[in-house]
């Protein structure tokens, strides 16, 4: 049973969440209590849908006077980002509304990050260092997997770093997130199979993150490791993913499904926005560099591997991972092996490649996908996995084998410490 006299919790989220079938109808009203001009970012596949023209029309009777930018790609360059924020300041928008994937939610937070706070966005990578409010933004997501609707963090491309950049900060919190699982009805198979595995590890990672206790007094960090307000929503999300992420993919007509993932995406994105992720996400960065395979096929590809890595040390989390998904048996550790063994074949029967090599890693990429991996701390520093070259390289060179069980047992800060003290 969870010790909670022993234990935290810390959530930080939008003000106003809605979910359901028919939400989408409250955007235009959310959007008018926060200013008059607004700025509607959307995916360019999307703005020509039903749903969307309905969304403008409704912006218009309540005299909202609204700008479309539909300029989003995938990966987001931070010249593009830079030329939408420069767009966006002759609009002057008061709100702005983010409509589509994580690539649209995270442009909108950028553009209400660079029109507040001003250009380069160099100035504000990494953690905490948005000095403050940025423009109200309403987020609207159209896949379900990123949780970005809801988290603290915009991910761009900045061709002056070899990975990835993120930006977080609790001021990139959206004002509303508004999720209606309707608009996530079209989305193709691939797009449905990579975001939602990107929601499992979200859920998954959030929920083995390291433990800690935050210094209260101290500014916090954004992502504060697992406590037990995150804890309940990851392990929501995991048994709804369990149920529903094959059948989203195989069907993507099966509301239901959709609904589901719609829903799980969003309580794992209210896990890890303060839980944070760890071991997958680090180690997709430099692969997604390396293949520019999608953000959600390499963590979804990853994660059965940090898992088993996790075993010797966290056979209890995992355990009740297992539980989550409905096939826990025996033992502690037989069941943990079950979680992992389950989250693995999710992630095959909806199409993921098994193992590094399949994704376009070649061997000779293994030692540069290590050290790059350890050069993000906020990440390898909240997995409970001691981040050593030497850990990392055995699940790294796993991963490429597609042999998990060369990985047990891994050295733990936890185990050095107790070896330290003999
Ligand atoms: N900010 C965060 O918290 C966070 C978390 C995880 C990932 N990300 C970022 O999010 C991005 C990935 O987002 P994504 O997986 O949502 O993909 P995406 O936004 O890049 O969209 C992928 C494709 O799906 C299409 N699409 C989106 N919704 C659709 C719909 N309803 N119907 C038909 N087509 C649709 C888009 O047009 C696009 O072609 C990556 O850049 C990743 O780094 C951000
Ligand atoms: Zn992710």
């Amino acid at each position: 049973m969870t010790d909670i006299a022993n234990s935290f919790g810390l959530l930080r989220l939008p003000d106003s969440i809605a979910f359901g079938d028919g939400c989408r109808s409250s955007i235009a009203r959310t959007v008018a209590t926060l200013g008059n001009r607004a700025l509607v970012v959307c995916d360019p596949f999307l703005s020509s849908t039903e749903a969307f023209i309905q969304l403008l029309k409704e912006l218009e009777v309540l005299e909202v006077a609204v700008t479309v930018d539909t300029q989003v790609v995938p990966e987001l360059p931070v010249s593009v980002v830079e030329e939408a924020i420069d767009r966006a300041l002759q609009a002057r928008p008061q709100v702005i509304v983010g409509f589509g994937g994580g690539s649209a939610l995270d442009l909108a937070k950028l553009i209400a990050l660079g029109l507040a706070h001003g250009t380069p966005l160099n100035r504000f990578y990494g953690e905490n260092q948005v000095p403050g409010p940025v423009i109200p933004l309403v987020a609207v997501p159209t896949t379900s997997g990123t949780g970005s609707e809801v988290t603290p963090v915009a991910v761009l491309a900045d061709p002056d770093r070899e990975l990835k950049v993120g930006i977080s900060s609790p001021y990139l919190i959206p004002r509303a997130a508004v999720v209606d699982p309707r608009l996530m009805v079209g989305a193709p198979p691939a797009v449905t199979a990579s975001a939602g595995a990107d929601a499992l590890v979200h859920a998954i990672e959030a929920y083995t993150s390291n433990n800690h206790s935050p210094n209260w007094q101290d500014t916090l960090p954004v992502f504060v490791g697992e406590n037990l307000l995150s804890s309940s929503l990851a392990l929501e999300a995991i048994r709804l993913i369990g149920l529903s992420l094959r059948n989203a993919v195989r069907d993507g007509q099966d509301f239901e499904a959709r609904s589901r993932m719609a829903y799980a995406s969003l309580l794992a994105g209210m896990a890890f926005g303060t839980a944070g992720t760890h071991l997958s996400h680090a180690i997709q960065y430099p692969v997604g560099a390396l293949t520019h395979t999608a953000h959600g096929l390499g963590t979804g590809m990853l994660l059965p591997y940090v898992m088993q890595a996790l075993l010797a040390t966290d056979a209890q989390r995992l355990a009740d991972v297992a539980t989550a998904l409905g096939v826990a048996a025996g033992t502690t550790e037989e069941s943990a092996q079950n979680a992992i063994d389950e989250v693995a074949a999710i992630m095959a029967d909806i199409g993921l490649p098994t193992d590094l090599a399949t994704m376009g890693v070649t061997e000779s990429d293994l030692p540069r996908i290590v050290e790059l991996s350890l050069s993000v701390r906020r990440l390898v520093t909240n997995s409970v996995i001691e981040p050593t070259e030497e850990n990392l390289h055995r699940i790294v060179r796993a991963a490429f084998d597609g042999d998990r069980t060369a990985l047990n047992p891994l050295r733990t800060a936890a185990s050095n410490e107790s070896e330290t003290k003999k």
